[in-house]
């Protein structure tokens, strides 16, 4: 590796590859650089012949025939959801959908994590590079933060006991290249599963971690705006919260999601 011209060592080349792994770089380029600002606005589509006529008594039948369509993937997320009568069935029924693009580029489908005995169900975005590594939602910096949040109130999602207990899942269980946000139609695509997810596990309490969970369960965005306002998601309580990763950021935060916390103990300390 080089930088400005000066050869690194091995130590240095691999500090400077963590630290840009731990700013989200997660795919090697070409060794050349590439000047994006000097690239024409659009390309010029290349030219392809038009197709020869087909023959006048063969064009009537041809307008006949629809164009075809492939299966619409709402549909079929709905329908693989709803035949899955356990949480097992719902995993494999996600294994198996195929519609979503995510998953070609991800290494593991991510299911859940936690006790689904537990009150309370948080739902997050989208597994991150370790989360994609691992197979288990909120494994990185952000998880053990949440897990840390969680624990001050008494909640973990290791132990059996169901009253001191969270399970936790994602909108979409496939990694987004580069951790991008989630698209509205991947949420959509994917909503049918979690739905039937939250009707599985049947919590008393929905925490919606970020944006793309607030998205997907509220149809609304704005967490700076809906967090510590309970609303309903899923036909149950549902309190949105801003997502660990933010409050990694923006430490300053930690006030309010602390209050947010309290919050929610409250909630389960009512019944
Ligand atoms: N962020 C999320 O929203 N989910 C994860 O599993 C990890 C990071």
């Amino acid at each position: 590796m080089q930088t400005q011209g000066h050869d690194l060592d091995y130590y240095a080349a691999l500090a400077a590859l963590e630290w840009q792994i731990e700013l989200g770089a997660d795919c090697a380029i070409g060794d050349d650089p590439l000047d994006c600002y000097a690239l024409p606005d659009h390309l010029e589509k290349p030219r392809v012949p038009e197709p020869a006529a087909p023959p006048a008594a063969a064009r009537p039948a041809m307008a006949r025939t629809p164009a075809p369509e492939g299966p619409d993937p709402v549909l079929v997320a709905q329908q693989a959801a709803a035949g899955a009568a356990t949480l097992e069935a719902l995993r494999a029924a996600i294994e198996g959908y195929e519609l979503c693009d995510l998953r070609k580029g991800a290494r593991s489908t991510v299911f859940a994590d936690g006790n689904p005995k537990a009150r309370v169900m948080i739902i997050g975005e989208a597994p991150g590079r370790d989360e994609d590594q691992q197979g288990k939602p909120f494994v990185g910096r952000a998880g053990q933060l949440l897990d840390r949040m969680f624990a001050a109130i008494g909640l973990s999602r290791a132990t059996p006991d169901a009253e001191a207990a969270f399970y936790i899942t994602n909108v979409l269980p496939w990694r987004p290249p580069g951790n991008r946000d989630p698209e509205p139609a991947e949420i959509a695509q994917m909503l049918p599963f979690l739905a039937r997810h939250v009707e599985l596990v049947d919590p008393d309490l929905i925490v919606l971690m970020g944006n793309a969970a607030c998205a997907a369960a509220l149809g609304k965005r704005g967490i700076l705006r809906l967090r510590g306002n309970w609303a309903e998601a899923f036909g149950r309580p549902a309190l949105p919260m801003t997502h660990p990763a933010y409050l990694l950021r923006q430490p300053q935060a930690k006030r309010e999601a602390w209050a947010d916390l309290l919050s929610l103990r409250a909630r389960l300390n009512a019944g």
